[in-house]
């Protein structure tokens, strides 16, 4: 019989903190991570290096082709402030992914079914032994509707947009909150009323609102609710 390989999906909106719980559980279990954001960030930002228009009904089959042929690479570093080296066409972006205008490119692109599709394999070919933390919008749902362990990680939009502007602060990227309130709205807003694969938790996910919890509460719960499914 094939071996096992037991995946984690962690859901949820921008600044929900899944990315903090994704790192957590993969260092945790010695796990693989798919940081699925990323790939709809680098297909967003291949699509504007090539100076294809993503606004108003951006082209599906460039696109597509794009998310299929993406020629990316993620390596681990030793940095725990930029715990992973991005690449695309062999040049390190890792500054350029992680902007609030790549967020805005990754969720016009997120809505074009063709890209979607195109990222499918790539997301799956990350499911390797010992095991895989997947990190997403779609991964309890669409990706690996098979998983584990399903988390769902949500938090008020107020909540999440002052979270993200400490976030970019810290990396000296400038931005104001009100403008970032403003764009994770419009982004949950695109994200959760797409027609495919809409934001919104697995029957059978887990799911925790972090509004009033500091980020230790909710590595608590998380590390309870894993224990509990995976041992
Ligand atoms: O998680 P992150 O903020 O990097 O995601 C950026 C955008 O990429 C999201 O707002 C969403 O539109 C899109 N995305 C997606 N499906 C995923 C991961 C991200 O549509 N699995």
């Amino acid at each position: 019989m094939p071996e096992h390989i037991p995946v984690i999906a962690v859901d949820g909106p921008s600044g929900s903190g899944k990315g903090v719980v994704a790192s957590y559980l993969a260092t945790q279990y010695g796990y693989h991570l798919l940081d699925s954001g990323a790939l709809y960030r680098l297909v967003g930002l291949a699509a504007r290096k090539a100076g294809i228009e993503l606004e108003n009904n951006p082209d599906q089959v460039v696109l597509g082709d794009i998310a299929q042929s993406l020629d990316v690479s993620f390596t681990p570093t030793n940095d725990p402030e930029n715990p992973l080296a991005i690449t695309l066409n062999g040049e390190r972006v890792e500054a350029e992914v992680r902007t609030d205008e790549a967020g805005v490119d990754a969720s016009l692109v997120g809505a074009v079914p063709s890209v979607r599709d195109g990222l499918f394999e790539l997301q799956r070919s990350f499911r390797e032994a010992p095991g895989l933390v997947a990190d997403g919008r779609d991964m309890g749902t669409v990706v690996f509707p098979q998983a584990d362990v399903k988390i769902f990680l949500t938090a008020s939009a107020e909540a999440r947009a002052e979270r993200r502007y400490n976030q970019l602060k810290h990396k000296d990227i400038g931005v104001s909150l009100h403008d970032l309130f403003q764009s994770i709205q419009a982004r949950d807003e695109r994200d959760r009323t797409r027609e495919v694969s809409p934001l919104r938790p697995a029957d059978d996910a887990f799911v925790i609102d972090s509004t009033d919890m500091d980020i230790e509460e909710v590595l608590h719960q998380v590390q309870a609710i894993v224990t509990e499914k995976l041992g």
